[in-house]
């Protein structure tokens, strides 16, 4: 009995002391209900149009397509097969927790979650609209649309319109929460983690990965050089340099965010890693050049796996007809 009660005691110190140094760099996600009723409709909207494949050009691809929902935002195979173009292509990225981060894309190079939703159509990597009057015309031509659209913007006598398609889009994507056991655990809650887990935490301290990966996300917040020690092996895309021409710049990438990271294999831009405890280990080697052991990196994976929320399923149900 005492000897439970002195290991209790440890794990309770341990605890304290994570907690005082993730309360430095790292804050809660929490889903906000008022948030979420304040604007029902708009997120409804909002959802409509995330499913909606009517929103590419040939009425082929939807946002889910590619950020799949129901598989934690992500799901690169559409992407692979049918946009490579002989070009580098990138890791379909998670939606979940996206509107705390300060850098959207693998290269950092847009600020604002509107300004990306705005690229994601744009872009020959996404939707790959080239024009947008194709959609707003076809969108207009819906009944159903027009009654949802002047629904949520009242006062707007041209509601049909891409912006505020991009409004209705960006508040159904804010509403794209996943608290995790971390944030239980930094409010107080010491047995929201696992033993391991709080080891793996300290790792994480140890090896330095918090200063690069901060913020509420753990990442998301800046550009850092990948391949600080060694070169990274894949160097087709330069990442930030693609952005701005300085040769500073070159193999820099957003340091990815890491909610979620246990369900959204593969690893990287370039997708070269599957498996997350060779992902911490080649973090150790290329950002730290440390030798990270098998058992810590299974330590630091445990830590990681306490950022996996549960998805939204009732939020993120896919409309069975355009309106409810
Ligand atoms: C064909 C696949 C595909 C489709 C369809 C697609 N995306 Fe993306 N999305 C991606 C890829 C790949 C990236 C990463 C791009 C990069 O890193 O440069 C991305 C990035 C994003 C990001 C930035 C996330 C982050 O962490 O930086 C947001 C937000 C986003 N997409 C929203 C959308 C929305 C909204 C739609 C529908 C209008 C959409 N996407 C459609 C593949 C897709
Ligand atoms: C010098 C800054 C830096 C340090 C230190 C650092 N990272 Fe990273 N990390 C990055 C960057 C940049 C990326 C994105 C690379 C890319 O997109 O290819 C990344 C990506 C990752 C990924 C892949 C996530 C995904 O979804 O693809 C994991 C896992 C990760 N880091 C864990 C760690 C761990 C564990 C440590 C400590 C051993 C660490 N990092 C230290 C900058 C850093």
């Amino acid at each position: 009995m005492l000897l439970c009660g002195n290991a209790q005691e440890i794990n309770k110190t341990e605890a304290n002391k994570l907690r005082t140094i993730l309360e430095v760099f790292f804050n809660p996600v929490e889903t906000d209900t008022q948030f979420l009723l304040a604007n029902k409709n708009k997120i409804n909207l909002g959802r409509h149009l995330f499913f909606d494949e009517r929103l590419s050009t040939n009425a082929t691809i939807s946002c889910n397509s590619c950020h799949n929902l129901n598989a934690f935002g992500t799901n690169g195979s559409y992407y692979l097969d049918k946009h490579k173009n002989g070009k580098w292509f990138r890791d379909v990225p998670t939606l979940y927790n996206v509107h705390t981060l300060s850098i959207y894309n693998a290269d950092g190079g847009i600020n604002t979650l509107k300004d990306k939703i705005n690229d994601a159509f744009s872009n020959g990597f996404e939707m790959h609209v080239t024009d947008k009057n194709v959609i707003i015309d076809r969108l207009k031509a819906i009944e159903d649309y027009r009654i949802l659209f002047n629904q949520v913007y009242v006062d707007d006598t041209n509601a049909v319109s891409f912006n505020n398609i991009v409004d209705a889009l960006q508040t159904f994507i804010k509403g794209l929460t996943t608290p995790a056991p971390i944030d239980k655990f930094i409010k107080g809650d010491n047995k929201a983690l696992s033993k391991m887990q709080i080891q793996g935490g300290h790792i994480f301290n140890d090896k330095n990965c918090y200063s690069c990966h901060t913020g509420s996300n753990i990442g998301g917040q800046m550009i850092q050089k990948l391949g600080v020690e060694f070169n990274w092996p894949n160097q087709k895309d330069l990442g930030y340099y693609n952005i701005e021409r300085n040769p500073d710049y070159k193999m820099f990438f957003r340091v990815s965010p890491l909610r979620n990271v246990e369900k959204t294999s593969p690893y990287f831009h370039d997708r070269t890693s599957k498996n997350l405890e060779e992902a911490v280990q080649w973090m150790g080697k290329y950002e730290r050049g440390l030798d990270i052991s098998a058992s810590e990196a299974k330590k630091i994976s445990a830590f990681l796996k306490g950022l996996t929320g549960e998805i939204p399923s009732v939020y993120i149900k896919k409309p069975t007809k355009l309106v409810n």
